[in-house]
């Protein structure tokens, strides 16, 4: 039985003082051991946010992460410089970092590594645009980014660290849900995908979540999808929305 996991990106919102007032108003609502709960906020916030859940079940989340160890990359922010504060998962491939900050595959393959390397979790983002869906692309696309993302990756990481999440981009931001069959149609294809590369007992374990305008009005039926495995929320990850989408059952 694979435990659902239910991520809040907070992407560029919130400076460190608001960061940590409303984690303080919501945590309590939002510790629980039924799901794993993850927040995912800024840089700058991490360590505030990390000392804010320290006595709950919530785990910390960052939202991006260099391949390098250390040294000459200004600007970046190594594992374990993240796994010094308490982060214990990392987004990778969010769609808006492959458009706006060119992030490939290749790339997104090196982070995943290198963030199991250290024992923290990549959150493995991969989806299509509205063209591609319309083209219907969708699946061929999904599947290259599986494959090069996760290439190379040991079957074991992929069965208990690794988290999957579809997002397709016309549905980030844009209030435009999947439906829920839509969503697990890929998230299912996704599954497939894996057991081609490892093999079925491995597909049955990995976590798929999915991503794109997951609002309380819609999780209860997403979340009870059979292959989905949890949510990355965006937007409503920044309000008490979040706390009904985490008791959404
Ligand atoms: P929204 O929930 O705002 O659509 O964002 C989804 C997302 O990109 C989460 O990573």
């Amino acid at each position: 039985m694979r435990k659902k996991i239910i991520a809040g990106n907070w992407k560029m919102n919130y400076c460190v003082n608001k960061a940590e007032d409303f984690v303080e108003e919501i945590k309590d609502r939002i510790n629980t051991d039924e799901v794993d709960v993850v927040l995912c906020p800024n840089f700058v916030s991490l360590d505030r946010v990390s000392e804010a859940i320290y006595d709950t079940n919530i785990k910390l989340g960052a939202q991006n992460v260099y391949f390098e160890d250390k040294g000459a990359y200004t600007g970046e922010t190594s594992v374990d410089m993240l796994a010094a504060v308490g982060v214990k998962y990392c987004i990778v491939g969010h769609s808006e970092r492959r458009q706006y900050f060119a992030e490939t595959n290749e790339i997104v393959n090196k982070k995943a590594k290198k963030l199991l390397e250290k024992d923290v979790s990549p959150i493995v983002c991969v989806g299509e645009t509205l063209e591609e869906r319309e083209s219907s692309k969708m699946f061929d696309v999904v599947k290259e980014q599986v494959e090069k993302s996760l290439d190379g990756i040991d079957k074991d990481m992929i069965a208990k660290k690794v988290v999957i999440a579809y997002e397709p981009i016309w549905a980030i931001g844009t209030g435009k849900t999947a439906s829920a069959e839509q969503a697990n149609e890929m998230c299912k294809y996704i599954r497939k995908v894996v057991s081609d590369m490892y093999d079925e007992k491995t597909a049955e374990l990995v976590r798929i979540q999915y991503g794109g305008s997951v609002k309380p009005n819609n999780a209860k039926e997403i979340l009870n999808m059979s292959d989905i495995d949890g949510a990355l929320v965006g937007g409503a990850s920044l309000t008490n929305d979040f706390v009904a989408i985490v008791n959404y059952d």
